[in-house]
């Protein structure tokens, strides 16, 4: 066979090579257009916050210009441009889970969008103190979502979901002013004081980076998570199929690509409606296809089992497949690319989001108060395109794996509860967890997340780190992309237990889960943060004293300096397989990967190769468990 170029994925490579023969550019053409990376951007050294600029700053000591003009050192503009990637991390993930909370201020029974779990909207409402004696669920809901939305400008105050951290985190973030306010002011906080001529002090811009962080993980993003299970359904488990493999022949297919549930739950909806299923028929085509890209994918397979498609990396391979009537885009993560690529094919590339028009696209505006009959003119334009296809140019690879997705905390605590003795313990929470990890049988649990990278070979960095982790009896949690990457290698699979070692091999056996568990979307890792406090709690320590680590082995975006930055700033070790833009500041690289621990008790490590990765992360699980006194 071949020798794989740009991918592990044998999908990917059938595309790209597809891509080769038909003269069409993907992201592996455009990087090596790119060749080598300019030096002082990969280092952090340039600057062009101000006009008198830009300024870069020779990475070699004592030659060259060692400041900016208006005297910024290299640690400063380091310190500055990595806490402006933390606020537009925090900004994106946030502004995501504040467009969930309009959507629950503005359901109704009669409407499109309605409560689907009012169990978890009670409990959050008792959480904040919300009357809920006699009152109507959407009236509960309405003010619910009120205090949700105050939490991005309240004048006063510090974030309520900080609340739900062990107390000793608490106090590390009280003792090192960590603790977030308001979500819009602590990016508006880093906005300022990163402006020409304000905040010179590299070790005070990353504490509040940090601090901005935590509005992403334990603000917005938990936000997002909270209200879309309120919204749409608490996640459980169910069986779903990943990869491009997933498109069919005879049917309209339609991908949904992008991050908010508002509209994927809609369009889910829609490709079920009997018009346009008979619609679909009267231009030749058998069904209306239904699946998912990127963080969209997660949020629906999660929720509905639609099939996932692909992951970042793949969505210019989903066009090249020729078999797409259309790609429905909101908002993240979308390659301006799909413009111009589109034009070759006869998909039609449909944007639905006022923060995400590309030129190019065709935008349809999603809107809200009519959400279900925007959906349906959506799937009506990809239905009426079938009889555009040109079926010489279709080949849609055989390939796709099975998986078992939907592994929200409350149902992993159900699952738990098989193994709880009903005579002794009570039910419905991660005790059984917490015991396998102190006794030992399990030797820790590692968060892998993130993104795709073309820097690394596609999937490798997840898929070797994962398959690493779970031979060595640690227990995997997965988002993102990241997760799609295991979807498609079969980790996933309930068979995937002969690759975990003894102990976890037996806990999914007794549980019935698979060694990687699919937690969701990327503000999903909210759930992460829900389910290592918990634990801590269940262990009685601080989140930082648990075998517990995380890692983002092909991390690309804004948002995962962020999600990295809060993973840190709540006590959790974190790899990083894409080495950040700071090396040019020993003083930035000493913080990050060094200082830290002092301050929040972890740090980031970089380790580019992920087997490498894997043993610095059991190693550090080995030094926790030694430190907390458990079974070796
Ligand atoms: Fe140069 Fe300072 Fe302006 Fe940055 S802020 S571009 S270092 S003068
Ligand atoms: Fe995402």
């Amino acid at each position: 066979m071949e020798e794989k170029i740009y991918s592990i994925d044998p999908v990917t490579e059938e595309l790209a090579r597809k891509a080769e023969k038909e003269g069409i550019e993907t992201l592996w053409d455009r990087k090596k257009v790119m060749k080598t990376p300019c030096g002082f951007g990969e280092q952090g050294l340039c600057c062009r916050i101000c006009a008198m600029g830009p300024c870069r700053i020779s990475p070699t000591e004592g030659k060259g210009a060692q400041k900016g003009i208006c005297g910024a050192t290299a640690d400063v503009i380091i310190a500055r441009n990595l806490a402006r990637m933390i606020a537009a991390g925090t900004a994106t993930h946030s502004d995501h889970g504040r467009d969930i909370a309009h959507v629950l201020h503005m359901a109704k029974r009669d409407g499109n969008y309605k409560i689907t779990d009012e169990k978890k909207l009670l409990n959050l409402a008792k959480e904040w103190e919300v009357e809920i004696e006699n009152r109507d669920i959407y009236d509960i809901a309405h003010e619910v979502a009120e205090i949700a939305l105050n939490e991005f400008g309240k004048p006063f105050g510090t974030l309520r979901f900080l609340e739900r951290a062990p107390e000793q985190r608490k106090s590390v973030w009280e003792k090192n002013d960590i603790r977030t306010g308001a979500i819009d002011k602590e990016i508006a906080t880093i906005m300022h004081s990163t402006h020409i001529g304000c905040c010179a002090d590299a070790k005070d811009l990353v504490h509040k980076g940090m601090r901005a962080s935590l509005a992403d993980g334990w603000g917005g993003s938990m936000i997002g998570t909270e209200f879309s299970d309120i919204l749409f359904g608490v996640p459980v488990p169910r069986e779903t199929e990943a990869n491009l493999g997933v498109l069919e022949e005879d049917q309209v297919n339609i991908i949904v690509h992008g991050h908010e549930p508002s509209l994927s739950e809609m369009m889910v909806l829609a490709a079920e409606d009997p018009e346009l299923l008979q619609l679909a028929k009267e231009v030749g085509a058998k069904g209306i296809n239904l699946s998912g890209m990127c963080c969209t994918a997660n949020e629906v397979t999660m929720r509905h089992g639609v099939k996932i498609a692909g992951n970042l990396n793949q969505q210019e391979l989903a066009v090249l497949t020729g078999a797409v009537e259309a790609i429905i885009v909101d908002v993240q993560c979308i390659f301006p690319a799909l413009a111009p690529l589109t034009k070759c094919y006869h998909t039609k590339f449909i944007t639905t989001s006022p923060k995400a028009k590309i030129t190019g696209a065709t935008h349809m505006e999603f809107e809200e108060e009519k959400a279900l009959q925007s959906a349906k003119e959506i799937v009506r334009e990809a239905v009426l395109n079938f009889k555009n296809r040109d079926t010489k140019k279709v080949f849609i690879p055989k390939t796709k794996s099975h998986a078992v997705v939907g592994y929200s905390v409350e149902a992993i605590k159900s699952q738990l509860d098989r193994v709880v003795n009903s005579q002794l313990d009570e039910g419905g929470t991660l005790k059984p967890l917490a015991d396998c990890i102190a006794s030992g049988v399990i030797r820790g649990a590692a968060g892998v997340v993130g993104c795709n990278n073309p820097k690394v070979k596609h999937d490798y960095g997840h898929v070797e780190l994962m398959k690493e982790l779970i031979k060595n009896d640690v227990i995997v949690v997965t988002t993102g992309c990241a997760a799609q990457a295991a979807a498609k290698a079969g980790l996933m699979s309930k068979e995937a237990r002969k690759l975990a070692g003894k102990g976890l091999a037996k806990v999914c056996e007794l549980v019935d889960i698979p060694p990687v568990l699919h937690m969701g979307s990327c503000v999903d890792i909210s759930r992460i943060l829900v389910l290592v406090s918990e634990l801590a709690k269940l262990l009685k320590v601080d989140i930082s004293d648990l075998p517990v680590v995380g890692a983002a082995p092909e991390w690309m975006s804004e948002k995962a300096i962020a999600i990295g930055t809060y993973v840190v700033t709540s006590g959790i070790d974190t790899w990083l397989g894409v080495v950040p833009p700071v090396t040019g500041s020993d003083i930035i690289v000493d913080i990050l990967t060094n200082k830290a621990e002092d301050i929040v008790g972890a740090k980031f490590h970089v380790e580019p190769d992920p087997h490498k990765a894997a043993q610095q992360m059991i190693e550090r699980i080995e030094e926790k468990r030694e430190a907390l006194g458990l079974a070796t």
